[in-house]
């Protein structure tokens, strides 16, 4: 028997390893534009422009790289389309272009320090023995049983441990919701936890919902505790630290959201030019909300002990004294698969009875330590290591193992690949499921068809990597999406959910959306996310895009490695009435093997009458948004208009380029003196006279105007492989332009 002491060894081995791992290689990446000095003290202070949002906590540290040169520094705020940083060391006067480098091992170091803090608790590590061998017998009265959320209160009261176990959709999260309500009716105190934000909103938001339909709840009594809330929690403010500011301490509030405002507003006309007098502002804004912001973390802390149900992610929690110096009745951690075994365990010892409520065929949490200890204790999940899984793949039940499955999220269409393919049969739809997401199925686009696979095949060769992250972009499948969203609200939905396995991808539909659809959000929840981030929720709509195309020659590791089962299976079952997936089926038949889950699925939906071909694009598009317009590509009028219109820039790539008639020349040759020429091809062309030739291309054809007007598959005669009908797309889009200039811009 291993005693808890060298697992707690063993398991600081693994961060330990992780860390280091991330110390040598695993920095994310952020492009940061036109730098600007603001101050030098004891550090210097320097102002950024980052084109695309970046996901690094304030403070944390990091690094900056330009050329051959690194600096270490903190991040002293990010928010919207600026950076400002605090660095060690002078970078110097060229700063149009750098990089932000960030390790997210700062988390990791945390956890270490609970482990250790654990190691001196008789107690807390007697908790943790029973969550890695739950043999202790069952003692809860099984005869008095009325319903599955009775049985789980009654687990939860008479046991220390229990596991939940249900596939998607099964009911883990509504009944663990009932449950934490239930010991907050008897006085109790909850600590609800997981690994991400949006599992943890959807709980709370699950949690208020069911205990206010029973009784009044009081502002404060339930708390969802951090800065990152997202929108499943928009109809329940009232849960969120900074409502209850609001209320006790409005001042407080309002000075907070002055200054915001203030440096909102400065740091847009520092965007244009740039004194010594704003500079100076910015920084004695900043001094002052670093004031505000100390004053408010400590009613915060008021507010955590006062409150009797805490929401907050397995990070926080270890990393913040208010929690992690709590004892708790029950602790709850929820989406179980995706926290390390470390986590659970300091979840676990946090609570004089825990519940860990998961599915082992989720995703799994990310390591990228290659040492032994990393392998076991931060790739495989709890129920792994406490003998839960094994159990359930046997055909037993352990004593300790509370098992769900009937689902009751998604239309059988759609289940019915997750239960054949993924579950075996293990778990069957609820019967009235049919007929509760019919009418989503029913609403256009697809009347009628609850799954539906988008076939791009021979649309040209989308794929591509972001040069900045190696992350898979793809701009066809992108403007398919986001066509798919448009159709869907216009139909009525309200409930829209767009997910990718790849980030870049994720990040630049999450753009798009900020930029054409800001109204339709306004009265509709549509989200775009990775598939990471969007386990534990669901959506009555959901689009798949697996981006992978040619011209890749193999699919990324994401669709096709080893976790590629958790991840599909985490995709598609996120679904409640209404399922597409954009791929090109080509592709998967020429590069992916039968046996891989993202093949069968493509198969099994080509078998089921789900696929819609290409030509068929006339069809479904009937409402053209104002900023994306679809239309045959040789139907050339308005982009002529475009060409001739354009101010300062035309860039035109060509994969190929001996192909373009007499028309292009004459519309090229009319355009107005300033606008630039830069034409992307491999051969010259005698023909056409660019200001600028670049003679890496892009394997796709498409002409960016002014840098915000995008005609993706335009000359339709310069794509590589593409089979009529030729479609092409006019976008109207700063940030796509801009995506697809900083790419030119890495690639020369
Ligand atoms: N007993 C029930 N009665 C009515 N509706 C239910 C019941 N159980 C679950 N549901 C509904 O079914 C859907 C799926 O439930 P839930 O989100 O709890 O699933 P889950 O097991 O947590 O799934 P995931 O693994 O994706 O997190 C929700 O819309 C929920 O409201
Ligand atoms: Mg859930």
């Amino acid at each position: 028997m291993t005693s808890t002491i060298t697992y707690i060894r063993n398991w600081q081995k693994a961060i330990l390893a992780e860390i280091l791992h991330l110390k040598k290689y695993g920095s994310s990446r952020y492009l940061m534009l036109n730098g600007q000095l603001l101050s030098k003290s004891d550090s210097y202070t320097y102002f950024f422009d980052i084109p695309a949002p970046i996901n690094v906590p304030k403070g944390a540290t990091i690094k900056v790289e330009w050329g051959t040169k690194k600096v270490e520094g903190r991040i002293l705020s990010a928010e919207g389309n600026n950076v400002i940083l605090a660095l060690e060391e002078d970078i110097g006067i060229d700063l149009t272009e750098a990089q932000l480098l960030h390790d997210p091992w700062e988390l990791l170091d945390q956890l270490y320090e609970r482990l250790e803090d654990i190691r001196e608790s008789k107690r807390k590590r007697a908790r943790i023995k029973k969550l890695l061998d739950p043999s202790m017998p069952a003692n809860h009265p099984a005869d008095k049983v009325k319903t599955p959320s009775h049985e789980l209160i009654l687990r939860s009261k008479y046991n220390p441990v229990t596991y939940i176990w249900g596939p998607p959709g099964t009911g883990k999260t509504y009944t663990l919701a009932r449950v934490a309500a239930n010991k907050y009716f008897k006085d109790q105190s909850v600590l609800i936890l997981a690994h991400s934000n949006q599992a943890i909103d959807v709980l709370m938001a699950e949690i208020s919902t069911f205990a206010s339909s029973k009784r009044k709840i009081e502002d404060g009594e339930f708390l969802r505790y951090g800065s990152q809330i997202g929108p499943a929690l928009i109809d329940h403010q009232s849960l969120t630290a900074d409502f209850l500011l609001q209320k006790d301490h409005s001042n407080l509030s309002e000075k907070k959201a002055a200054l915001f405002e203030e440096r909102r507003l400065l740091k847009k006309d520092l965007s244009r030019s740039f004194s010594k007098r704003d500079s100076d502002q910015l920084i004695e804004i900043e001094k002052k909300l670093s004031g505000i912001l100390e004053k408010i973390k400590k009613r915060e802390i008021e507010f955590v002990k006062n409150a009797c149900v805490i929401g907050t992610t397995l990070a926080k929690a270890a990393s913040d004294p208010v929690i992690y110096e709590k004892d708790f009745d029950l602790v709850i951690l929820d989406e179980a698969s995706m926290a390390y075994v470390p986590q659970a365990a300091f979840a676990a010892s946090l609570g004089k009875r825990v519940i860990i409520c998961g599915d082992f065929k989720q995703l799994p949490p990310i390591a990228a330590s290659r040492h032994k200890m990393a392998e076991k204790w931060l790739r495989e999940d709890i129920f792994h290591h406490s003998g839960v899984s094994a159990a359930v793949n046997n055909g037993h039940l352990h004593p300790h193992l509370f098992l769900l499955k009937e689902q009751r999220r998604m239309h059988p269409e759609i289940s019915a690949f997750s239960n054949k393919h993924i579950y075996h049969s293990l778990v069957g739809d609820h019967k009235d499921v049919l007929e509760a997401r019919a009418s989503i199925a029913a609403r256009v686009p697809f009347p009628g068809r609850a799954s539906i696979l988008l076939n791009t095949a021979g649309s040209g060769h989308y794929g591509m990597k972001d040069g900045n992250s190696n992350s898979r972009i793809n701009l066809w499948n992108l403007l398919l999406s986001f066509q798919l969203i448009h159709e869907t609200f216009l139909g009525g939905g309200r409930s829209i959910g767009y997910v990718t396995p790849y980030r870049a991808q994720a990040l630049l539909m999450e753009q798009l959306l900020s930029e054409l659809y800001e109204k339709e959000r306004a009265e509709a929840d549509i989200i775009a996310a990775t598939v990471h981030r969007f386990q534990g929720s669901e959506r009555e709509v959901m689009i798949f895009d697996a981006a992978d195309s040619f011209p890749h020659e193999r699919a990324g590791m994401l669709l096709t490695g080893k976790d590629s089962e958790k991840l599909l299976n985490v995709a598609i079952t996120r679904t409640k009435g209404k399922f597409m997936h954009i791929c090109d089926l080509d592709f998967i038949q020429k590069h992916v093997y039968k046996n891989k889950i993202w093949r069968q699925l493509a198969d099994h939906q080509l078998q089921n009458g789900q696929a819609v071909d290409p030509e068929q694009i006339g069809r479904w598009i009937k409402n053209q948004h104002a900023r994306l317009q679809w239309m045959h590509a040789r139907k050339r009028e308005k982009v002529y208009m475009d060409l001739s219109n354009a101010q300062k820039e035309i860039v035109i790539s060509l994969p190929v380029s001996d192909k373009l008639d007499k028309e292009w020349e004459e519309a090229l040759s009319v355009r107005s003196a300033q606008a630039k020429l830069t034409l992307l091809t491999k051969n010259n062309l005698p023909s056409i006279k660019p200001d600028r030739a670049l003679l890496e291309s892009l394997s796709f054809p498409f002409i960016l105007i002014d840098g915000k007007v995008l005609w993706l598959g335009m000359p339709a005669e310069a794509h590589k492989n593409a089979m009529p009908p030729y479609v092409a797309a006019r976008l109207d889009s700063a940030a796509a332009g801009t995506f697809l200039k900083t790419q030119l811009n890495q690639r020369n």
